[in-house]
């Protein structure tokens, strides 16, 4: 395969295990990081997450931290931005993109959920703009959305498929614009009604976690909705969802007990407490358990 420049800009979480996928594919990756001590981090970061997970730590020796859009992009075949999730942050990123990447260069966005119609809104030329959607952790998750807007050329979509194959990744496309695209959608379809059961005081939010962990979670890395769906039979789903939509619960806004959090500072594991309350200790085992079920073999990206 012929090694190519990539730009990433942002070296946050996911902008460094973007890095450090495109370069154990052999290909070179320039970073920008504006934030120095996070620019200083970024090989080391990348080199650590190798050693631990027992692959070629010298990828790590083609990713390079640059400190502007010229150094990270003027040279770039694609340049992909992971910036914080900020509308007009993006747009402004994009347009620097833009400015200085050569004209054939690919661009895409990393965004979550913000439409990619609307990042790339100035654009001059939006026909090689798109979203590539990668999930956390980017180096050991292979599924990566690729996203399409109306201007979006064929042939670029096409060819950031091909070059996310050939670096071990499973390209999806996305053939419409939607905020959340395909799987945050379907993920958060999920929270809110978890949510929603906490808040009715149906169960606690430990129980929630337990019945997916024991329950149709054990299925969903090998069986999607739809297969499970043709599995029971469409004429069961049918006869459930008649049963069963009316009552999901359907709110168009964040629900008060999230917002309730937020505001009392409970925000999840950085802050001790969200949902659940977490020691130290759980936290560590938690982050262990998930890096220890997504890096099994069967589960890794290139090396
Ligand atoms: N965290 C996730 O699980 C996840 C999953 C998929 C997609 N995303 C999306 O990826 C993007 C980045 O998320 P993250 O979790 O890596 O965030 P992060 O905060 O960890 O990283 C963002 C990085 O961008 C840098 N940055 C800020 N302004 C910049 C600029 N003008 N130019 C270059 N770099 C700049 C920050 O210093 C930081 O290092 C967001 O759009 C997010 O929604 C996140």
């Amino acid at each position: 395969m012929t090694s190519r420049r990539i730009g990433i800009i942002g070296a946050g979480l996911m902008g460094h295990g973007i890095a450090q996928a495109f370069a154990e594919a052999g290909h070179r990756v320039d970073v920008l990081e504006p934030d120095p001590v996070r620019r200083a981090a970024v090989t080391d970061r990348i080199r650590g997450n190798l050693v631990q997970q027992g692959r070629d730590a010298a990828a790590a020796d083609r990713v390079h931290p640059c400190a502007t859009m010229e150094e990270a992009a003027a040279e770039a075949d694609v340049v992909i931005e992971s910036v914080p999730e900020d509308p007009d942050l993006k747009r402004r990123v994009f347009l620097a993109m833009e400015a200085v990447a050569p004209p054939g260069a690919l661009l895409a966005s990393n965004t979550s959920a913000i439409p990619i119609t609307r990042i790339i809104e100035p654009l001059r030329n939006k026909t090689r703009a798109m979203g590539t959607h990668w999930w956390n952790p980017p180096h050991l998750i292979p599924l990566v959305e690729v996203v399409q807007t109306p201007d979006t050329a064929d042939e670029a979509i096409a060819a950031m498929m091909a070059l996310l194959a050939s670096v071990g990744k499973t390209p999806v496309h996305v053939r419409k614009d939607l905020p959340g695209f395909i799987g945050n959608r379907l993920q958060h379809a999920l929270w809110r009604e978890a949510i929603a059961l906490v808040q009715n005081g149906v169960c606690d939010a430990e129980t929630v976690d337990a019945v997916v962990k024991g329950s149709f979670g054990r299925r969903l890395a090998v069986l999607g909705p739809l297969e499970n769906a043709d599995l029971v039979g469409t004429d069961l789903t049918l006869a459930v969802h008649e049963q069963l939509l009316a009552d999901l619960d359907r709110s168009a806004a964040p629900q008060p007990l999230l917002r309730d959090l937020v505001a009392a500072g409970r925000l999840g594991m950085k802050t001790g407490a969200g949902f659940r309350t977490w020691t130290p200790a759980q936290q560590a085992e938690t982050r262990e358990r998930l890096a220890a079920h997504l890096g099994r073999p069967e589960d890794r990206g290139p090396g």
